[in-house]
């Protein structure tokens, strides 16, 4: 579903992704994991076309998505849960949710979305700055899921959450991926987080992918190592 060739990504002179391969599956869940700087963020950002590529191939299904912008890339079927999520603070919680909706032309929020985040409903004419953490990024969700993605990638979605939220969030994510069928990618520094949701774990350490496990037969010791300063 996402294919990843040879991704060479710099800021000026310093290149801080030095030539990554890897795919996802339809269906699938991965997590890439790494300290902080190690190059989630850029990586995310790549993928999406805010930052340029240097050199290499991305590819979504079947179709070549390395020259596009983003909104390009959006309509092509990917999605993107920033870090910090981004909320529009002075818009409300549906209108937040509306701005994805461009994407396919759609005017109105699905029910489905709602249904899936019951409070998003509850909350709609409030103030997107509002909720709390956690409701921010069920929010955030809503509005990436708004734009109808193939694939949906998120940024360290667990950071400042509380733990309990936090085990809502994995089950709302594979419910997501089962019920809509489509590939999700997470950067994450939470090991707890990524066992509970991924198929597959990368380790991304100074912009190289140095380990990778299926969930079922991953090294937890190997990969708490490299999460460990
Ligand atoms: N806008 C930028 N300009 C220059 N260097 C940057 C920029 N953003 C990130 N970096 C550098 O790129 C490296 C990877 O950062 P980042 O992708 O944010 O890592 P992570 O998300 O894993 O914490 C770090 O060394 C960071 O200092
Ligand atoms: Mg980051």
């Amino acid at each position: 579903m996402l294919n990843v060739e040879n991704l060479v990504v710099s800021y000026g002179q310093s290149e801080v992704l030095h030539g990554l391969n890897f795919s996802v599956a339809p269906n699938e869940i991965v997590a890439i994991m790494g300290r902080n700087g190690m190059g989630k963020t850029t990586l995310m950002k790549s993928l999406m076309g805010v930052v340029p590529t240097r050199s290499g191939k991305v590819s979504l299904a079947d179709g070549e998505i390395t020259a596009l912008k983003s909104f390009q890339r959006v309509e092509k079927g990917i999605a993107y849960v920033p870090q910090g999520r981004m909320i529009f603070s002075t818009m409300s919680v549906e209108e937040n949710i509306e701005t994805g909706l461009v994407a396919h032309g759609d005017s109105k929020v699905p029910g489905d979305i709602y249904e899936l985040f019951p409070v998003l409903l509850e909350m709609k004419k409030r103030r997107g700055g509002n909720p709390s953490g956690g409701q921010q990024q069920q929010l955030a969700i809503a509005r990436a899921l708004a734009t109808r993605p193939k694939v949906l990638l998120l940024d360290e979605p667990t950071e400042g959450i509380q733990p309990s939220i936090i085990r809502d969030m994995a089950r709302t994510l594979k419910r997501i991926r089962d019920e809509r069928g489509l590939s999700i990618v997470v950067s994450e520094q939470v090991l707890s987080f990524a066992l509970d949701i991924a198929d597959r774990v990368l380790v991304l350490e100074n912009g190289e992918i140095v380990h990778e496990d299926l969930r079922a037969d991953i090294d937890e010791a190997k990969v708490s190592k490299f999460l460990s300063v």
